[in-house]
């Protein structure tokens, strides 16, 4: 009997209904009465103020519910059950015909995206495979290729609804395509583990 093994694959969580449609609602509309910041590339894109979760009631309540998922998410990535803080949250506003480019997330270990409205679904998330390293410099990206987790470029989540959270490491570079449905929110966030621990020799992150 073949066997296919995974060797190295990255992990990207989802879960789906995590915020309760009140909270998602009193989230949208606290967002839509917020003082907001235009993107510096995309003229359809818009922030609202980087927000530490704790200087925010509604914001915090959201944080602390992902902090289970974050301590599941970060046991797959250290192997170990550690003390999470979301660290940062922000929001992002993509109006019709407008994009996100692609990016990670610098000081920062995991990153999340919650979904407070539908995503046209040619405008969901898209996460790219890591560029550059230990790839083949040849690529059978055609037509007729039949594409999988071996041999893709990017993943595309399949469905995002109002409600869902998506982690994935930091470094994992995404991008929304452009818009073509209509306004489409989002909130996204850093977090980091308060230490890492290996062999005694500590490093701790710290407010
Ligand atoms: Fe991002």
């Amino acid at each position: 009997m073949d066997q296919i093994e995974p060797l190295f694959p990255i992990p990207l969580m989802r879960s789906p209904g995590l915020l309760s449609p009140e909270l998602k609602d009193a989230a949208v509309a606290a967002i839509r009465n917020a003082r907001i910041e235009s993107n510096l590339r995309s003229d359809q894109l818009f922030h609202t103020e980087v927000a530490d979760p704790r200087s925010n009631k509604l914001f915090q309540e959201i944080a602390e519910l992902t902090i289970p998922k974050l301590v599941d998410f970060g046991v797959l990535l250290f192997g170990e059950t550690l003390r999470w803080t979301v660290k940062e949250m922000w929001t992002n506003m993509l109006e019709t015909g407008g994009n996100q480019t692609l990016h990670a997330h610098a000081n920062s270990f995991v990153s999340g995206i919650l979904y407070l409205t539908p995503s046209h679904p040619a405008s969901n998330t898209v996460f790219v495979r890591p560029p550059g390293g230990f790839d083949f410099s040849f690529r059978h990206h055609t037509r007729s290729a039949a594409v999988g987790p071996y041999n893709a470029g990017k993943y595309m989540l399949p469905e995002a609804e109002p409600g869902d959270l998506v982690l994935f490491p930091s470094y994992l570079y995404h991008e929304v395509p452009r818009n073509q449905g209509g306004q489409r929110i989002t909130i996204a966030f850093n977090a980091i583990p308060d230490h890492l621990d290996c062999w005694g020799y500590r490093v701790t992150f710290a407010p």
